[in-house]
C-alpha cells in the first residue's frame, strides 16, 4: 500500500453572471416559484451568455487555482475534466482547458458520469497522484447544462443550471487527503435520465433535429426513489467502514439535485443541517459542477484534519460517495 494519499491542496469554481430565476423560468412554461421551491429547493440558477463555453469556465478555473496556489500553469501534469456537457464531441475539453489556461504540459482527458462525474473524476486523479508517477492534478467538474436543456419542458428546465468548479490534488504524508471511496454503476436505469440522440446510436439529422430526444429527459419520480435511497445507502456504506460516526462527520458535500434527496442522507447519516453544504437555491443542478462548487464556497469554513464525506448520484445510473480529510 502507498503511503502517499491524494490530498485536495486548492479549489476554486466560477458560475456564469447571467440569472435565471423561478419568476423568469413561469413566463417561459406553466411552472410557478412555489413549485419549484418546494419540490427542489432552486431559486435560480446560472446560464452562460451566448458563446461562453465550458472550456472557458474551466480555464478560469485552472488560472484562478494556479494564482491562488502560488504555481505556474506549466507545473501541471494532468487535468481531468468530468461532464456531460463537453465544448465538443472531441476533441477534449480538457484539451482545450490546458490550451486556454497555458498549462501546455499537462495531458488529460473528459469522464462521462453524469451527477457523479465529479467523484467518479476525484477519484481518477487520485490514483494518478497516489502512484507517485504525478505530482499536480487539477479534477474540474462542469456542465453547460443550458446547451442540453429543453426550455419547454417544464419536468427538467427548472432543475439545471450551468456552472464549474475544481480542485488540485497533490501527495500528501501527513494522513490527510482520500482516505476511501465507493463508487456504484448499474446501466440498466439508463433510459430514465438520458440525452438520448446525439451520440452514434441516434445522431441528430435533419429528420429529428429539434425532436425531444436531442435534449435532456427524466423521468423524475422513478430518478428520485434510486437516487434517496442509493445516496443514502452508500454514505452510511462508507461511515460504517470507517467507523465515523455522525459527530466523526465535519461535513456532507452532498449533490444538489433536490433538498429533499440531501436532508435524506443527512439524517440517515445522523448529521445535523448546519453540516451540510447546500447551495442548489443559488445555481440548481450543475451536474458534475455541485459538489466542487460547494467546496468552493465553504472553503474558508474547512479546517486542516475535518472529516468530509461527498456523496453524489446521477444518469447511468451513477452513484458513490467519498471520505477525504481536509489538508489545509
Ligand atoms: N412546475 C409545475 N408542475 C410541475 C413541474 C414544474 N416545473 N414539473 C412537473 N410538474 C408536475 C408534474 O407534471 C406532475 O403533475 P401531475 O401530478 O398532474 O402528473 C406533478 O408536478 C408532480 O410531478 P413529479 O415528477 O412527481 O414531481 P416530483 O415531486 O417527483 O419532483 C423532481 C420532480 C424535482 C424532478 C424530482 O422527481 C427529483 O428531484 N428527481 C430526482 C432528480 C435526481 O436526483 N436526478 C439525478 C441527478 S441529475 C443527472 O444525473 C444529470
Amino acid at each position: 500500500m502507498s503511503n502517499i494519499n491524494a490530498a485536495i491542496t486548492c479549489v476554486h469554481g466560477v458560475v456564469p453572471e447571467k440569472i435565471l430565476s423561478n419568476k423568469d423560468l413561469e413566463k417561459m412554461v406553466d411552472t410557478n416559484d412555489e413549485w419549484i421551491t418546494t419540490r427542489t429547493g432552486i431559486k435560480e440558477r446560472r446560464i452562460v451568455a451566448d458563446g461562453e463555453t465550458l472550456s472557458d469556465l474551466g480555464s478560469e478555473v485552472v488560472k484562478a487555482i494556479c494564482n491562488k496556489r502560488g504555481i505556474s500553469p506549466l507545473e501541471i501534469d494532468m487535468i481531468i475534466v468530468g461532464t456531460v456537457t463537453a465544448d465538443h464531441r472531441f476533441p477534449s475539453t480538457s484539451n482545450i482547458v490546458c490550451d486556454k489556461s497555458g498549462a501546455t504540459n499537462a495531458w488529460g482527458f473528459d469522464l462521462s458520469a453524469a451527477c457523479s462525474g465529479f467523484i467518479y473524476t476525484l477519484v481518477t486523479g487520485q490514483q494518478f497522484v497516489e502512484s507517485g508517477r504525478y505530482k499536480k492534478v487539477i479534477v474540474l467538474g462542469g456542465d453547460i447544462m443550458s446547451s442540453i436543456v429543453n426550455y419547454k419542458d417544464r419536468n427538467t428546465c427548472v432543475i439545471f443550471g450551468d456552472g464549474c468548479a475544481g480542485v488540485l490534488l497533490e501527495p500528501d504524508q501527513e494522513g490527510n487527503g482520500i482516505i476511501d471511496s465507493i463508487l456504484k454503476a448499474d446501466g440498466s436505469g439508463r433510459e430514465l435520465l438520458i440525452q438520448k440522440h446525439g451520440g452514434s446510436a441516434f445522431p441528430i439529422t435533419k429528420e429529428n433535429v429539434g425532436h425531444p430526444d436531442n435534449f435532456i429527459f427524466q423521468e423524475g419520480r422513478s430518478v428520485f426513489k434510486f437516487a434517496v435511497t442509493k445516496m443514502a445507502d452508500v454514505s452510511a456504506e462508507i461511515m460504517e467502514r470507517n467507523n465515523l460516526r455522525g459527530e466523526d462527520v465535519d461535513w456532507l458535500v452532498p449533490h444538489q439535485a433536490n433538498l429533499r434527496i440531501i436532508d435524506a442522507t443527512a439524517n440517515r447519516m445522523g448529521l445535523t443541517k448546519d453540516k451540510v453544504m447546500i447551495n442548489i437555491e443559488k445555481y440548481g443542478n450543475t451536474t458534475s459542477g455541485t459538489i466542487p462548487l460547494c467546496l468552493w464556497e465553504w472553503e474558508k469554513n474547512l479546517k486542516k484534519g475535518d472529516n468530509i464525506v461527498l456523496a453524489a448520484f446521477g444518469g447511468g445510473f451513477t452513484w458513490g460517495s467519498v471520505y477525504l480529510k481536509w489538508a489545509y
